[in-house]
């Protein structure tokens, strides 16, 4: 002990005070931050992820997450937690202007809410199965491209999912219709191409797949759903059969969303098929009625 150079005035008390000594080493270095640099490992795993997205999405250094000797990440911008874990993460047009990398905010695995709507980040979003109690993820506005990821619909607490108005190409995961909780799926004005999944979960309230490039039949289940869910698609269609045809041919009971009269007219038209021996049957006796 007698080789660790203290300070003079600690030398002269040290044998006396030595357990208030120790006390008032211990919480000193317990309240140092370590440097982000030399330890990343110190950290909290909650604030590595954090820097490491912001190293890749913040090009413009919008966000001060800073690391000074006070810090308190719960206080950062778009931070919520409980018990220290991040609960929400939400940065809503904050001008994030590059890429969502792969390993960042994937370990969040506390988080419920995810937003990062209405910013400028380009590219694929990373896999993020991880977050297993995720409920509403909003990611519209921006200009995310590539598949749509197959990863989110493992996550299956999922209630709320939001892509409108991005740069996504490729089909839609059947798999959609696995998650039991769905309540609310935007798409609106990307590129998804390939049919519609086939989605028939009683707690799907809303929907809006417009302004996409999606073809196939409309299924009986999706066809509740308000018909400017469906606009500027040129290659889907109503069906009126059920189960739907599988070509894209009106002859086989297909008409375009785009003339919207056509879904209540063909709403009528299920209708009549369903009580067309009633009719029938009415118009018999009527027949007959008038004949004796
Ligand atoms: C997106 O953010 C910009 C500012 O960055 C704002 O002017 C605009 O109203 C926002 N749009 C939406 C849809 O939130
Ligand atoms: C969308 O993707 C297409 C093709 O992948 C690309 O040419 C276009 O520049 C992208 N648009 C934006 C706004 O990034
Ligand atoms: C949805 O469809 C699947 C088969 O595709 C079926 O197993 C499931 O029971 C259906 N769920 C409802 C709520 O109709
Ligand atoms: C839509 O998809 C078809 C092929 O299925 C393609 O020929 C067409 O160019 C696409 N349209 C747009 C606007 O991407
Ligand atoms: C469908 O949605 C549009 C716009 O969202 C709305 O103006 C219209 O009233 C809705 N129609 C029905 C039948 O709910
Ligand atoms: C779906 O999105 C389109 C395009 O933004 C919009 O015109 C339409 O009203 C929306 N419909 C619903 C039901 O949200």
């Amino acid at each position: 002990m007698d080789k660790i150079a203290l300070p003079k005035p600690f030398r002269h008390h040290y044998h006396h005070h030595h357990r208030f000594f120790t006390l008032f080493l211990l919480l000193t270095v317990s309240t140092v931050v370590p440097n982000p640099v030399e330890s990343q490992t110190q950290l909290p795993s909650d604030v590595v992820s954090l820097l490491k997205f912001k190293l890749k999405a913040d090009t413009n250094n919008k966000l001060l997450y800073n690391l000074n000797e006070r810090f308190n990440y719960c206080q950062w911008q778009g931070v919520k937690c409980v018990q220290g874990r991040l609960v929400r993460f939400v940065l809503q047009s904050c001008t994030l202007s590059r890429i969502f990398a792969d390993n960042t905010l994937a370990r969040l695995d506390q988080l419920r809410v995810l937003s990062l709507r209405n910013n400028s980040l380009t590219g694929p979003i990373p896999d993020l199965s991880t977050l297993t109690n995720l409920k509403a993820l909003f990611f519209d506005h921006n200009t995310f491209a590539g598949t749509f990821l197959v990863s989110l619909v493992s996550i299956h607490r999922l209630q709320s999912l939001d892509l409108a108005r991005n740069n996504h190409s490729d089909s839609l995961p059947v798999q959609l219709s696995n998650l039991d909780r769905f309540n609310n799926l935007y798409l609106e004005w990307n590129r998804f191409t390939g049919s519609l999944p086939p989605l028939n979960q009683t707690t799907l309230q809303v929907l809006n797949v417009s302004g996409n490039n999606l073809t196939g039949p409309i299924t009986a289940f999706l066809s509740r759903f308000n018909a400017s869910a469906f606009l500027l698609n040129p290659n889907l269609c109503v069906s009126y059969q059920n189960p739907p045809p599988a070509a894209n041919d009106p002859l086989l009971g297909c008409l375009s969303p785009n003339f919207i009269w056509g879904v209540f007219i063909l709403r009528w038209w299920r209708e009549l098929q369903r009580w067309w021996c009633c009719v029938v049957g009415a118009a018999v006796m009527v027949v007959v009625a008038v004949g004796w």
